[in-house]
């Protein structure tokens, strides 16, 4: 009897096995086609203060091993988010959810955290610096240690509960940036997002997506999210969430191998909606195959020295 369950930031989970935002709506929405109560946690879409429409269409190009979105942060806002979505998602979900915010100002990120905090459905605060598809916000301030750690700064002023910042590829030394949020108060942290990227339609000879550039997530990505949680495991003692390509209970232990407690499975939820239970399931086999017994063991486990 294999052992699938670990500890991050104080809350005790099942399994290492998370939704990741963007690719799984507020989560009542999956309640149709499975007993969410398997999942690990779930990381609910991306809110803003706001209200947002998003960006103009098409905001999805495919890709050969993934897809390029940008759909612009569309949310209902903080206010909906917690009277509409949340009670939707306790009837549904019986385990600590993780809030995911977005914000174009610091002020609106410690805002909207001091909000959700106060929800006895959230368990962790995710804190999306990294959203490469608004012109303002997100990946700007994620792409710069001063910026990620002001918005970590002001977050943990105003919340309880642990807070984990979500960071972007794209940038030279993601390990600085993980360490800058951590000296500024931050209990976790979670990567990657995806990577910029873009299609051109040859046709048309103009971009696929109408805002031009987006975000690079799916299986492609494994291995760059992989070395990134590797780099960022050496250089912080806070529990990293790892997310980028995850599609498989094999990929689930390489990531924690790399220094991931939790995983996050975000695009292969688009190509297969029963993904995460499908992984679930197959992890205890995985791990018998592997000699695993505790899951939770492994972290970090092919760093040696
Ligand atoms: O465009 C989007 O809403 C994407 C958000 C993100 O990648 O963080």
């Amino acid at each position: 009897m294999v052992d699938t369950s670990v500890a991050l930031a104080g809350l005790r989970l099942d399994n290492p096995v998370i939704p990741a935002s963007g690719t799984f709506g507020f989560g009542h929405e999956f309640a149709e086609l499975y007993d969410l109560d398997v999942l690990g946690s779930i990381s609910l879409k991306g809110t803003t203060r706001e209200p947002r429409f998003g960006n103009p269409l098409p905001r999805i190009a495919e890709c050969e091993g993934g897809l390029i979105n940008s759909v612009g942060l569309q949310n209902p806002g903080v206010r909906a988010v917690i009277d509409e979505e949340l009670p939707k998602l306790a009837r549904v979900f019986h385990k600590p959810a993780i809030a995911n915010i977005s914000g174009f100002s610091v002020d609106e990120y410690a805002e909207c955290a001091a909000l959700l905090d106060a929800r006895p459905e959230i368990g962790i605060l995710e804190i999306n610096v990294s959203c490469p598809n608004v012109h303002a916000g997100g990946m700007a301030f994620g792409t710069c240690p001063e910026n990620a750690a002001a918005v970590a700064r002001a977050v943990k002023a105003a919340a309880k509960k642990p807070v984990f910042i979500k960071l972007s590829p794209n940038v030279t030394d993601i390990a600085a940036i993980a360490a800058a949020c951590v000296d500024a108060g931050a209990d976790g942290i979670s990567l990657i997002n995806t990577l910029l990227g873009m299609r051109i339609d040859l046709k048309r000879r103009a971009p696929v997506i109408a805002n031009r550039m987006g975000g690079f997530s799916g299986r492609a990505i494994l291995p760059v999210a992989l070395r990134m949680v590797w780099q960022v495991y050496e250089a912080v003692d806070v529990p990293i969430m790892g997310l980028g390509g995850v599609a498989t209970a094999e990929d689930v232990i390489e990531m924690m191998l790399a220094g991931a407690t939790a995983v996050q499975v975000g695009a292969e939820n688009l190509v297969n909606p029963w993904a995460c239970p499908e992984i679930i399931a197959a992890l205890p086999r995985a791990m018998e195959q592997y000699g695993i017994t505790r899951l939770e063991d492994i972290i970090g486990g092919a760093h040696h020295g």
